[in-house]
């Protein structure tokens, strides 16, 4: 079954979002597979956003997240990576659709609250870095 990667960013917890976000993965019907709540050094961080570092914004965003502690989870369900990130919105909430997360919770892209992977491979990559140690092997009777 296809998992994906969803990382609530510090300024999602430190406005009180995580029950929020995790009520709507729930809701709609993913089976959390794994769940952490941690602070990660400017290394891994550096790591998660390799592929974007020859962008302005790197720097920027590594000091973002690991300005506070952050929620890394593993999600499971059909097509969990696209519809996780239709759950989510685009990445800039200046064109997130209300009803998505970043359309009703955020207003900056350098404070989107969220993260989800983008395709099933970076997925994949994802969860290796962020829980090596593997997830939980259950599965909801929803799916
Ligand atoms: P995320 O889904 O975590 O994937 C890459 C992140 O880079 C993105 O969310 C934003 O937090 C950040 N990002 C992308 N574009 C910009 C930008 N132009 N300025 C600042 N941060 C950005």
């Amino acid at each position: 079954m296809e998992q994906t990667f969803i990382m609530i960013k510090p300024d999602g917890v430190q406005r009180g979002l995580v029950g929020e976000i995790i009520g709507r993965f729930e809701k709609k019907g993913f089976s959390l597979k794994g769940l952490k709540f941690l602070n990660v050094d400017q290394a891994f961080a550096e790591k998660h956003y390799a592929d974007l570092s020859s962008k302005p914004f790197f720097n920027g965003l590594v000091e973002y997240i690991i300005s506070g502690p952050v929620v890394a989870m593993v999600w499971e369900g059909k097509n969990v990576v696209t519809t996780g990130r239709k759950i989510i919105g685009a990445t800039n909430p200046a064109d997130s659709a209300p009803g998505t997360i970043r359309g009703d919770f955020a207003i900056d892209i350098g404070r989107n609250v969220i993260h989800g992977s983008d395709a099933v491979e970076s997925a994949r990559k994802e969860i290796g870095l962020w829980f090596p140690e593997g997830v939980a092997n259950w599965s909801s009777s929803l799916q």
